[in-house]
């Protein structure tokens, strides 16, 4: 089995990768990995270190953006699992063109090469931001696609290219809108990673909104485990996760 993991350098896309390639999803047990990304500011070699030499593994520089490189890569590929993105609501809103190349442009490449392809299944990793805000309760995964930042919206843009792709053409898919993940690896712009190292540094805590604003979370490990990766997986085409707000 062949899987291409595409920003499989960056926070939750490496922790996939390490667990897999450690053996944690029996399913995908022998299967080899061939991680593409583009390496920006969020991307880290440092991050697969721990599998660095692990012989299942394929490390590709590049762009998702690049329909050559993957029509080249895409070849006898089972499985994408698609995390590569620009991912910080706040980098979105001093400048959102980057957000809309990758996150819209470069996840329709994506689609339309593994479409060319064959591939097997594609599982599209978005957000719950893609619903907007919620004062209280949670949403299902039909709520209305309602975002509030740029990366929100390209995000949602993202995900009606992925479910546009099943139903014109019957790709497999599966799009995933998890809530805010926090562990090992996060870079340290995000709002978990950030004040624990500001707090250890004696310095002071920025928080805008209330103190709800940041809502629930979840790991990396319980995002990449919750992934519909294997074939016995969800239905194509739905989400697996619905958001939750505080209560
Ligand atoms: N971190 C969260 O709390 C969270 C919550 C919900 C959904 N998500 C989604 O999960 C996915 C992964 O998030 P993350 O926090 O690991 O992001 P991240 O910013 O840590 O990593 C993104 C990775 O994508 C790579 N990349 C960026 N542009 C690329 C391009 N054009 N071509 C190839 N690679 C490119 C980067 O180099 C990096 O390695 C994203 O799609 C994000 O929208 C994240």
């Amino acid at each position: 089995m062949r899987v291409i993991v595409t920003g499989g350098a960056g926070f939750i896309g490496s922790h996939f990768v390490r667990r897999q390639l450690s053996g944690a999803y029996p399913e995908l047990a022998d299967a080899s990995v061939v991680v593409l990304d583009k390496f920006t500011y969020a991307g880290n070699e440092a991050n697969l270190a721990p599998v660095a030499d692990h012989p299942r593994l394929t490390v590709v520089p590049g762009d998702i953006c690049d329909g050559p490189l993957l029509a080249a890569l895409m070849a006898k590929t089972d499985l994408v699992v698609h995390f590569a993105a620009e991912s910080h609501v706040d980098r979105s809103i001093a400048s959102a063109a980057e957000f809309v190349r990758t996150n819209v442009l470069g996840t329709q490449t994506l689609l339309q090469a593994a479409h060319d392809a064959g591939v097997g299944r594609f599982v599209h990793v978005s957000t719950d931001e893609v619903y907007g805000t919620i004062d209280r309760g949670a949403w299902t995964e039909d709520e209305p696609l309602l975002p509030n930042s740029p990366y929100a919206a390209s995000k949602a843009s993202s995900d009606l290219m992925a479910v546009a792709y099943h139903r014109t053409h019957g790709l497999p898919v599966c799009v995933t809108r998890c809530s805010n993940n926090y562990g090992p690896y996060q870079f340290p712009e995000k709002a978990i990673p950030r004040f624990i190292t500001r707090l250890m540094s004696g310095q002071a805590v920025p928080c805008t909104g209330t103190a709800c604003t940041y809502g629930t979370g979840c790991t990396s490990t319980t995002t990449a485990g919750a992934l519909p990766w294997s074939p016995r997986a969800a239905t194509p085409a739905r989400s697996t996760t619905s958001a939750v707000a505080p209560s």
